[in-house]
């Protein structure tokens, strides 16, 4: 079975009937999301938050209760996917563009498990490029601020047009190579006015689950 949907699955079944589920976006967040799609035909009883458009649609095909943001003041519980998970719970998200409505639910949540296969777990964070979201306006100066920090800011495209996210803003991906101090990185590359938020999630994570190849499953610690 594949890596991302036995620990996507294993993710799943910590939701609980009553709860406020916050459901992340991408290909592992996928499997979960399907998961719990599943578990509501089979009766269980929750509310949900998306991370991204693409999400609530299929939260919503499948048939799960969504409510709006106005309506919720914790979150119990939310499943997403990572790019980079490191051993002291770093992590970088935003490969699919979503980092910002992400780490919004994020930190709502009383729990946040990320979902990864083993090729997601570093020893340090940086070879995947870290996403940056930057205000269209001047974003070109934002790049070159962001150049200063020491990286290869690469603006995003898709289908040959500048991506744009959810919330109307660009990505530039920034290639730093190994990350020595995530937590000081992202403070200093927030500081960049026109930028929104950058992918480092700084010990956000309470639980990591690793699927394997082999279809095994095991909790990084
Ligand atoms: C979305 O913007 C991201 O943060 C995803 O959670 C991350 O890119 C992992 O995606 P996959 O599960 O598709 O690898």
């Amino acid at each position: 079975m594949e890596a991302k949907k036995v620990a996507a699955e294993k993710a799943a079944d910590f939701i609980q009937d009553g709860m406020i589920v916050g459901l992340g976006t991408g290909s592992t967040a996928y499997w979960a999301i399907q998961r719990i799609g599943a578990r509501v035909r089979e009766g269980l009883k929750i509310k949900a938050i998306a991370t991204s458009q693409a999400s609530e649609e299929l939260a919503r095909e499948l048939g799960i209760q969504q409510l709006p943001f106005a309506e919720i003041e914790t979150i119990d519980l939310t499943i997403d996917g990572a790019d980079e998970a490191d051993p002291a719970f770093h992590l970088i998200k935003g490969g699919g563009g979503a980092l910002l409505r992400e780490k919004i639910v994020a930190a709502a949540s009383k729990k946040l498990i990320i979902v990864v296969d083993e090729s997601k777990v570093v020893d340090k964070l940086g070879r995947f490029p870290l996403p940056v979201e930057v205000v269209p306006f001047g974003h070109e100066m934002t790049l070159r601020k962001l150049e200063q920090l020491g990286c290869k800011p690469v603006l995003r495209t898709a289908e040959g047009k500048t991506f744009v996210t959810d919330n109307g803003n660009y990505i530039a991906d920034c290639h730093f190579g190994r990350i020595d101090d995530p937590e000081q990185l992202h403070t200093v590359i927030n500081l960049i006015p026109g930028t929104v938020d950058n992918g480092l999630f700084i010990q956000m994570a309470d639980h990591i689950i690793v699927g394997y190849h082999d279809g095994s499953v095991r909790e990084l610690e």
